[in-house]
């Protein structure tokens, strides 16, 4: 039997995501929103998608926790997305209220599921959810850092005019300003950007990388990015359910590593069916290793606004 992949919110991330995932033929897919009609209606055509996409997959939307039953992953994109001028911080209060509700329902039908957060503000929206659900730490990861670093190898290719295939990234950190891309282990099959560039365009790299968010906001003007950010959730869910033992940046709670506690941020992990199977502890600079921990702070610093913690 195949997989059961849910996504809660079947807004522009979730629908993006779900379509990814049923373009990818490895997971039987359920698409839930509380908006009655619009998960279904995308479901539908989606699934019509596959006479054209060669693929077998059908998705089913759904406002009912019920047809989520027994998920082995559910992707969490339920919640408010920026608009301009908003930071990820200001949707804190909203979206902690909505991952609540989210998260409970989706325990009580699918209690052994891993559960993958997209909701903003990422990191402080993972150590909710795996608070409010009681599960141990491997099964509850965020997407945030494989967006990111994906937005920095696209910056790499860019500025040095080469496939973005031969660009490796390094960005660990908060989704949010105190992103820590790490350029000294940034490469063009192998070379550090530091020895390719100079320090003013590895400068612009890594700035255009922390904004690389808000630049679409201010662009679309109505929301927020999603066709990567849909795209870098189904690649992490197929991680999982296809047991892929890969190394993807994510957002997962750290207890000691990087010498940083009680808090979700991004780094490297390996994963599999258990989720995040390994947290790999990669040699940091002294300077990388601060940046790292002050992103640690940050993250701390809005706990008090979430309830029941
Ligand atoms: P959207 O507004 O297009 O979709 C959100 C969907 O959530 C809507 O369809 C809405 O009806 C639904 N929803 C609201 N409350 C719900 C509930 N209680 N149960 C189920 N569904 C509910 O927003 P978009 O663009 O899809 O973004 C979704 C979230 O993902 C936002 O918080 C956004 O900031 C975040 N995001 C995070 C990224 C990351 O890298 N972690 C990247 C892009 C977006
Ligand atoms: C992004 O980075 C808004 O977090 C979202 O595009």
């Amino acid at each position: 039997m195949k997989p059961k992949i849910t996504v809660v919110g079947a807004g522009n991330v979730g629908a993006q995501c779900a379509f990814r995932l049923a373009q990818r033929d490895i997971a039987s897919v359920v698409l839930l929103d509380v908006i009655e009609g619009v998960p279904q209606g995308k479901a539908l055509d989606m699934s019509q998608a596959g006479a054209i996409d060669n693929f077998e997959a059908r998705v089913a939307g759904t406002n009912d926790y019920g047809d989520t039953h027994g998920s082995d992953v559910v992707v969490i994109t339920a919640g408010l997305a920026r608009k301009p001028g908003m930071s990820r911080d200001d949707l804190i209060s909203k979206n902690a209220e909505i991952m609540k509700g989210v998260v409970t329902n989706v325990v009580k039908h699918s209690p052994k599921a891993i559960l993958l957060i997209v909701t903003n503000p990422l990191d402080v929206m993972t150590y909710y959810a795996l608070r409010i659900s009681n599960f141990p730490p491997n099964r509850v990861l965020g997407m945030a850092p494989l967006l990111d670093t994906a937005r920095m190898q696209y910056f790499i290719a860019k500025t040095l005019n080469v496939s973005i295939k031969d660009v490796y990234a390094e960005v660990m950190g908060s989704h949010g300003d105190l992103m820590v891309p790490v350029p000294r282990l940034s490469t063009v099959k192998g070379k550090p950007i530091t020895e390719l560039m100079s320090p003013e365009q590895v400068k612009s790299i890594v700035d255009k990388t922390t904004n690389g968010g808000a630049e679409i906001v201010a662009l679309l003007k109505t929301g927020s990015a999603y066709y990567a950010p849909g795209s870098a959730a189904a690649r992490m869910a197929e991680a999982i359910v296809m047991d892929k033992k890969v190394v993807i940046n994510s957002c997962c709670y750290l207890d000691g590593q990087f010498g940083i506690k009680d808090v979700c941020l991004g780094v490297p992990v390996r994963l599999g069916k258990n989720g995040i199977e390994e947290i790999v502890e990669i040699d940091l600079s002294a300077e990388e290793k601060t940046a790292l921990q002050n992103a640690a702070q940050a993250v701390k610093k809005l706990f008090p606004v979430l309830p029941d913690l």
